[in-house]
């Protein structure tokens, strides 16, 4: 057997630390216990969002209030986790609001035909993601299998190239170099094993048979806030035309980072896209869209044409407030400056973690923070950071976060919110300083740490 590597200086401080936050984090939270023994005699698990559940228990939130979220122990957060990029206007975004009282009293919910509704948020998705047709969905998932589906019937063909680490949604998750458990026709999708590695990819595409569709985001956000470089993503945008198969961006989580969505910004003119998160203003929602002839495979008029169903499809309150969200609220002014702000954020956030195991990565709002026992700073795809995760340090931090006010996600993921102030963005600089120098012996490397 082989024998393990005994714990180095760092995992051994890290131990104690970390059992000392999590028995501060019981004691401070006993409602949210309660909430959890309650919650699992009818939830698996307590939950019904798996990523939500973290040990011994989840906080469970009472409300949400602008760019805070308060807890029902009484605790408030500057809330970092931005619903995991859904919640990038906050939660009470007074358009948002007066949009869904006024379209409840006037237009009414479920009418159970087309709107005028849907076609004018239609006509700004595709003016502003440069889509020559468009449907909705109720979540990114859908967008994508139903992206997909259209794919495969335009095309004939059934295969589908991803890369490891990209995730497009409940039942389409590709960790680890292969399909999650849970993923939908496992058997038909060939998974790069490194994101951002062109020869490679060029080479699966080009020899893969009956492939369909090559399925990539512009940069990785549940797999870590990785951004595809430039030459990557157009060398394969390049290989999927010369193969004559559907490129399909995924930006369900990277269409808030330029205004046209990242594709765009990237030069990479994709035959569909898909999209989701806060377009619906904080509703569920997902959408898909792409070129003319492409879509038309869901052109109802057309013989052979491909179902597309959904009860809540062009549910009213989302076509209306998805109108308010993309003509009042997130312009395309509104989304460069914000993404100024996030640049600036993630830069400093990488200068106070210089020299640390802490590395930053990510674009404009949303931010990746990865913790390593070399703090490497070499992160193009997740292989890079296999073998040399500290999951202990990334807990720590979270445990010691929210101590300090900040909700964050235990996976080390901040999508930053639109209303939030200035001062509580260097509070945290601040506070990440401070576990920094309190945890010296435990985060940093080389001389600026005790053993090197
Ligand atoms: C890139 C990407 N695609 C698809 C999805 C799935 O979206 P939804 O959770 O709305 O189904 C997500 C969700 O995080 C995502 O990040």
């Amino acid at each position: 057997m082989a024998s393990e590597r005994p714990p180095s200086p760092s995992q051994e401080a890290a131990r104690a630390a970390l059992g000392a936050a999590e028995a501060r984090l019981i004691t401070n939270n006993p409602l949210s216990k309660a909430q959890h023994d309650l919650a699992v005699g009818t939830l698996p698990g307590g939950n019904t969002r798996t990523l939500l559940h973290t040990s011994p228990f989840p906080l469970c939130m009472k409300q949400g209030k602008d760019a805070y979220v308060w807890d029902i122990d009484g605790h408030k957060y500057v809330d970092f986790v931005g619903e995991l990029s859904a919640g990038l206007l906050g939660h009470s975004h007074p358009t948002i609001h007066s949009t869904l009282l006024s379209t409840f009293s006037d237009t009414g919910l479920s009418l159970g035909a087309t709107t005028p509704h849907e076609q004018t948020f239609a006509a700004l998705l595709c003016d502003r993601f440069r889509l020559a047709r468009v449907r909705m969905t109720n979540s990114g998932t859908e967008a994508n299998l139903h992206a997909l589906a259209g794919a495969r019937h335009f095309t004939g063909r059934r295969k589908v190239v991803v890369f490891s680490g990209g995730y497009h949604g409940a039942v389409l998750s590709f960790p680890d170099g292969k399909p999650a458990a849970n993923t939908v026709d496992r058997q038909d999708f060939v998974v790069v094993s490194r994101y951002n590695d062109l020869s490679l990819a060029r080479q699966v595409i080009e020899q893969t048979e009956d492939l369909a569709a090559v399925l990539v985001e512009p940069m990785q956000g549940a797999g870590g806030c990785i951004p595809g470089t430039r030459e990557f993503l157009q060398g394969v945008r390049q290989a999927a035309r010369e193969k004559g198969v559907v490129f399909i961006l995924d930006e369900v989580m990277t269409s808030r980072l330029a205004p046209g969505g990242l594709g765009w910004e990237m030069g990479l003119d994709p035959d569909m896209v898909t999209l989701g998160k806060y377009l619906g203003g904080g509703l569920a929602f997902g959408a898909f869209g792409g070129r003319e002839e492409v879509m038309k495979v869901y052109d109802p008029r057309v013989e052979g044409a491909l179902a597309h169903s959904g009860t809540f499809n062009n549910n009213t309150l989302v076509m209306c407030a998805g109108t308010a969200v993309l003509r009042e609220v997130y312009t395309a002014a509104v989304c460069v400056a914000f993404n100024e702000r996030g640049e600036k954020f993630r830069e400093r956030l990488g200068k106070v973690a210089k020299s640390s195991r802490l590395s930053v990565t990510g674009r404009g709002s949303l931010i990746g923070l990865h913790f390593t026992e070399d703090g490497t700073q070499e992160i193009g795809c997740g292989e890079d950071l296999r073998g040399k995760e500290r999951p202990d340090l990334r807990d720590l931090f979270w445990f010691e976060m929210l101590e300090a006010g900040f909700w964050t996600t235990r996976r080390g993921f901040i999508a930053m919110i639109l209303g939030t102030p200035d001062d509580e963005l260097d509070r945290f600089v601040d506070a990440l300083g401070d576990f920094l120098e309190r945890y010296r012996d435990i985060m940093m490397l080389g001389e600026y740490g005790p053993w090197g």
